[in-house]
């Protein structure tokens, strides 16, 4: 079997961090989401796989390689246009070939791996299969109308979902998948769906089988998402202090120190990590925070948060929550008096003040 992993699009519900980077490589608990997609791909036994690029090819290029880092080979696609999901199948015909294949959306984020599901595909003679998973919002996604236990239709977004299964965004298919995507036509958001592409082959009599995924699933577009990918990720960090820890600091938990990392005069409760380089003095750092590398944090509290590389964060009367902070940002107060809010942030930036 081969597998196809979808890196493209725009990722406009993260910007800004998606002006700059790549939204598959936005990481939680300090590893690209792209990369626990490589892993779970290679962990099921496949080694060959095809990577949609867009726009953000040459930084998704930079991060995986060749794949012989994670044990996999990779061939880039180029796709100039985000078009759809199904267009990115139909461009990546030459690669996929005759073999049946794993379709992996990049921006998803399935903690259980995907192994089973593979074996399960592998050894019968589906044309299809895609997996569920019961969501409270079914209306942001692909949604499967069942019958008797079988999958009768599938719509992209509706209004009116006819149930809360979601397509999750991990399908399996052979060869057949090819005359569904050309035979489809553009959705009314413009895109090749194939939600489209999967209701033409049961249309068309071809055998999909559904499977109902009980593990935790995230698809991590959107900000609380990934926070709740990064929380998932990190309770199953084991405790790794490779840094320096002073007397006067406190570590409680799974805390991974990551080597050259300096914690003074502070206390940590994990889960939680932080990444080589890092420095934290007088400072709180608690649960579910990723903190990557080389970053000062100093006279700051954090919790529930992903701070990327090389942050200052330092002297902050209030504790920073639930954010999601870009490579190279500086928060301090401000030295001098009046005492306001000052500001330099990017096109598309949030920020949320206390009263
Ligand atoms: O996450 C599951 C959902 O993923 C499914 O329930 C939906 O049926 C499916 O359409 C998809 O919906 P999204 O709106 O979340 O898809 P998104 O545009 O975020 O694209 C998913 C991934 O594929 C993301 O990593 C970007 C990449 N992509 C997307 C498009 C449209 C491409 O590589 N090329 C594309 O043309």
């Amino acid at each position: 079997m081969k597998a196809l992993i979808l890196a493209g699009g725009r990722g406009t519900r993260l910007r800004p961090i998606t002006h700059t980077s790549a939204k598959q490589l936005v990481p939680v608990a300090n590893k690209p989401i792209l990369f626990f997609a490589i892993e779970a791909i290679r962990d099921a036994g496949i080694e060959d796989i095809g990577i949609i690029v867009g726009d953000t090819a040459a930084e998704i290029r930079d991060a995986v390689g060749d794949g012989s880092d994670f044990g996999v080979k990779t061939t880039y696609i180029q796709q100039d246009d985000p078009l759809g999901l199904a267009h990115a199948v139909k461009i990546a015909q030459d690669f996929l070939r005759d073999d049946r294949f794993v379709m992996y959306l990049g921006d998803n984020f399935i903690k259980d791996g995907i192994k089973e599901l593979v074996d399960e595909f592998e050894a019968d003679s589906a044309n299809s299969q895609i997996l569920l998973a019961r969501v409270p919002n079914p209306e942001n996604f692909g949604v499967a109308e069942i019958t008797g236990g079988r999958v009768v239709g599938l719509e992209e977004k509706p209004k009116q979902p006819k149930s809360d299964y979601a397509l999750v965004g991990v399908y399996m298919f052979d060869a057949t998948i090819f005359e569904a995507v050309n035979a489809i036509r553009p959705s009314a958001r413009g895109e090749l769906e194939i939600t489209d592409a999967i209701q033409h082959l049961i249309e068309t009599g071809r055998d999909v089988r559904s499977h109902i995924i009980k593990g935790w699933w995230k698809d991590t577009g959107k900000l609380e998402d990934m926070l709740e990918a990064n929380r998932v990720a990190l309770s199953a960090v084991e405790r790794d202090i490779r840094g320096k820890v002073d007397g006067q600091s406190r570590v409680i938990g799974e805390v991974v120190l990551e080597e050259g990392a300096i914690v003074e005069n502070s206390e940590l409760r994990g889960p939680l990590i932080i990444g080589a380089g890092t420095v934290v003095q007088n400072a709180y750092i608690g649960p579910f925070t990723a903190v990557s590398t080389g970053c000062r944090i100093v006279g700051a509290e954090i919790e529930f948060s992903i701070i990327l590389e090389d942050c200052r964060i330092e002297s902050l009367p209030r504790r920073i929550e639930r954010s999601l902070v870009g490579k190279n940002v500086r928060i301090s107060q401000a030295p001098t008096k009046p005492r306001a809010f000052r500001f330099m942030v990017g096109d598309n930036s949030e920020i949320q003040v206390p009263e």
